[in-house]
């Protein structure tokens, strides 16, 4: 098969990129591990930056999210005994919006079936070659046990955090950071009406907590608990007693529900550089993965298609320029975005430090009493805009 672009995954990465691609005059094959119902079926983040969604909107692709997210002003920030909204459209005039990875991966999914570009479902073996040379391919065996291969002008990994992608970049030229944090997420769906109408980020001497939602009927809860936790220690009941304690403020009550969905999420941090090597390139969870307080993982696997896609268009059309700095502007807002992540991670989660647990509320306050305070936050929580990379 030849095309001009051949992209390894269909996360929102792989299927934004050839969107957008698709929107330029340029064609794509998308490859990816999983079969279609998988992908549509993943659970994930929740929350899409400004810059997001008028991304997503400048490109046709935003007609449900228009009608069926839920556009938030801000969130509420909490400790015991206290709790704090910060209204981001006030301080940095403009909000979020919640709109699950689910709905934004079957927008995507749909928008590449009416384009009718190729979407190749349940490959294995997927790699890549010939990366340094103009004309590079990608091999793979299909469902059927059937060697293919894509030839190609350009190999985009949009696989990431597991995928094969980024190993191909030599490795005397690549480079990963790395962090473990000491803590992992328990994440749960219920049928139940949130009980908030903002997400609740909550510091508790037991452990993070946060409430989030996906719908008027369907809400999306997090706790902290020890990394490698087994999912079995924790009954429904366990998870909703748990979250009272954790998000009680006085005059509030947490309505419990049946909960649909559980998992241990780990908190990683990794970044690995740089993220074009030849005419390969990296974008999403392929070259970097945030912690996920903060929200971020997602919308800077949008934010690199958005600069990539004029790039690969450019070099496909014989200017180089924008594909050269393409490594340099998304790594800018990739570890903006890991800072911010780290900021936040550390200010809300506990461990048994009393002298951490002092400089975190300290840092709360800061946050909740100071309008520059409050406004870092707003900037980085609502997104950088797509030229300020
Ligand atoms: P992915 O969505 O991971 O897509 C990569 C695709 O590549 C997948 O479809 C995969 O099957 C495919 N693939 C892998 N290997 C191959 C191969 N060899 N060949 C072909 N295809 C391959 N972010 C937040 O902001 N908030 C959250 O609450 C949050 N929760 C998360 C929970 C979980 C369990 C995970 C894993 C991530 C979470 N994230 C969260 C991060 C966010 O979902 C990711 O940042 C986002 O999905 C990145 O999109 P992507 O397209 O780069 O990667
Ligand atoms: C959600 C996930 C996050 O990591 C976050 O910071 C906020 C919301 C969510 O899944 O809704």
């Amino acid at each position: 098969m030849r095309t001009q672009v051949a992209i390894i995954g269909a996360g929102p990465a792989g299927l934004l990129l050839s969107h957008l691609l698709g929107a330029a005059g340029v064609e794509s094959v998308v490859l990816e591990t999983r079969s279609q119902e998988y992908v549509l079926a993943r659970i994930r983040a929740g929350i899409l930056e400004d810059t997001s969604v008028r991304l997503l909107e400048s490109v046709g692709l935003a007609d449900r999210l228009r009608r069926e997210s839920m556009p938030h002003r801000g969130i509420y920030l909490q400790w015991p005994g206290e709790r704090h909204h910060l209204d981001f459209v006030d301080l940095v005039g403009r909000g979020i919006h919640v709109y699950g990875q689910t709905d934004l991966t079957r927008d995507l999914v749909d928008a590449r079936e009416r384009a009718g570009q190729a979407l190749v479902y349940e490959v294995t073996g997927t790699a890549p070659h010939d990366i340094d040379t103009d004309r590079p391919s990608v091999t793979y065996v299909d469902r059927d046990g059937n060697p293919g291969r894509v030839e190609a002008d350009v190999v985009v990994g949009c696989d990431g955090s597991f995928g094969p992608s980024r190993q191909a970049i030599p490795e005397d030229r690549r480079r990963t950071w790395e962090r473990a944090y000491p803590y992992a997420w328990l994440g749960v769906l219920a049928d139940v009406a949130p009980s908030t109408d903002e997400l609740i980020y909550a510091r508790h001497p037991d452990g993070f907590a946060m409430h989030s939602m996906r719908s008027d009927t369907v809400s999306r809860l997090y706790l902290q608990v020890p990394p490698g936790e087994d999912i079995a220690a924790w009954s429904d009941d366990r998870i909703w007693t748990a979250l009272g304690t954790r998000l009680d403020v006085d005059g509030w009550t947490l309505t419990p529900g049946p909960i649909t969905e559980k998992s241990v999420l780990p908190m990683r941090a990794a970044v690995t550089g740089p993220m074009r090597h030849g005419r390969l390139f990296l974008a999403g969870d392929a070259a970097h993965i945030v912690p996920p307080t903060g929200a971020k993982g997602l919308n800077l696997a949008i934010a690199d298609v958005a600069v990539l896609a004029p790039a690969v268009t450019a070099l496909l059309r014989g200017d180089e320029r924008l594909a050269a700095e393409y490594a340099t502007t998304a790594a800018r807002r990739v570890w903006r975005c890991q800072h911010f992540s780290w900021w936040m991670t550390t200010m809300l989660h506990t461990g048994d430090d009393p002298f951490d647990e002092q400089v975190q509320l300290a840092q709360l306050r800061w946050v909740v009493e100071s309008e520059a305070g409050a406004r870092g936050l707003a900037e980085n929580y609502t997104g950088l805009t797509l030229d300020g990379a």
